[in-house]
């Protein structure tokens, strides 16, 4: 990490951000018998062999400690119908599995159900990086479903119905 302030508008680095497409997760994992879960963005393919991914989380979620402590954590791909999965895990709580439809991951971590894609990861690091902690780990176990992922950016959600394809 840089040690010199910076001098970048704040307010660019946020358009910058809004420029960016991304489709949303739902991170999970348990902390005991307690499922527990946030939405999460921040999401990404690090290496495919081994198969690495990280996602970054902010230490003052009521989710982090949980994620911290764990071994595992698993990354649900929301599909573009699961827009109210995402409102319940982007909201603070400590219930918010109570209404949602999951089964434990082959370690544990909150598999949901009707998601697009599902991974299990072990946690390998936990890198502090400002207001975040970037964890990263190896994917343990996988699945897909055959449906259209949702699509953020800058605030809204899409389909991927919506979008047109450019052709060459
Ligand atoms: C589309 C979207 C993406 C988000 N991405 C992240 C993210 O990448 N990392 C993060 O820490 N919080 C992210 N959040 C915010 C958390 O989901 C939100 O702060 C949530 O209330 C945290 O719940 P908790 O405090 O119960 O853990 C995102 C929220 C939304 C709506």
């Amino acid at each position: 990490m840089a040690t010199t302030p910076t001098t970048v508008d704040p307010e660019t680095v946020k358009d910058v951000h809004r420029q960016f497409v991304t489709g949303v997760t739902v991170v999970t994992t348990v902390d005991g018998d307690t499922p527990r879960g946030l939405a999460v963005n921040a999401f990404s393919s690090v290496s495919l062999e081994p198969p690495v991914v990280l996602v970054c989380v902010q230490a003052t979620s009521t989710s982090y400690p949980a994620l911290f402590r764990s071994s595992h954590l698993a990354v649900n791909i929301l599909a573009a119908d699961q827009l109210p999965v995402l409102r319940v895990f982007a909201a603070k709580g400590h219930d918010k599995f109570a209404d949602i439809d999951w089964s434990p991951g082959v370690h544990g971590s909150p598999i949901i159900d009707g998601c697009a894609a599902s991974i299990e990861v072990e946690i390998g690091e936990r890198l502090r990086a400002g207001t975040h902690t970037v964890f990263i780990g190896q994917v343990v176990d996988a699945r897909t479903r055959d449906t259209e992922p949702l699509i953020y950016r800058a605030g809204e959600f899409y389909t991927p119905s919506g979008l047109t394809t450019i052709t060459e």
